[in-house]
């Protein structure tokens, strides 16, 4: 049996302006995924730099804090087998150019800079992601009846 994550995602602020977010969590949700936490927030600086420490001192860091701290984002955790990897995927490359069409990257974004979504790169940045944006008590654990039709046991 495949190994049950949770993975933190973010709406980044274009696709709150676009009017995207429904769009990006259903895909999320057709895939079979359960939302386990969710909230809209405004991100600041500080938690801007903590979510992206590691691409401190890179080039793009200072124009990838301003862009995720433009506007109100929606953060969720979502939790399924595999999940990290299966939100990265239906994600798409980190740049749209590259992004497999079907993809929310391929199908809506154009630019590394307005990739619309975040999703954790792997099940330890998940772990500290998600302890950025939510507390133990936000997050629900709960049985859906569908599960047994989208999780083999
Ligand atoms: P994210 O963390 O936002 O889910 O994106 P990712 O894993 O696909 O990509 P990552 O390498 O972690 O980069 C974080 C975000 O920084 C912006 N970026 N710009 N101009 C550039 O070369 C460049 N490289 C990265 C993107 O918005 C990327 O999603
Ligand atoms: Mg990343």
């Amino acid at each position: 049996m495949a190994e049950l994550q949770r993975t933190l995602v973010l709406v980044k602020p274009d696709g709150m302006q676009r009017g995207l977010a429904g769009t990006i969590l259903a895909r999320l949700e057709a895939r079979g995924l359960k939302i386990v936490g969710l909230k809209l927030l405004q991100i600041d600086e500080a938690l801007a730099r903590r979510h992206y420490a590691a691409h401190e001192g890179k080039g793009f860091f200072l124009p990838l804090v301003q862009y995720i701290t433009a506007s109100p984002v929606i953060a969720a955790v979502f939790e399924g087998p595999n999940a990290v990897e299966v939100v990265r995927s239906t994600m798409g490359a980190t740049n749209p150019v590259q992004a497999a069409p079907g993809t929310i990257r391929g199908d809506f974004a154009l630019e590394i800079g307005r990739n619309l979504i975040h999703g954790s790169d792997s099940p330890d940045s998940a772990r500290l992601e998600i302890a950025l944006f939510f507390s133990e008590g936000e997050l629900l654990s709960y049985p859906r009846d569908t599960d047994r039709w989208i999780i083999e046991s």
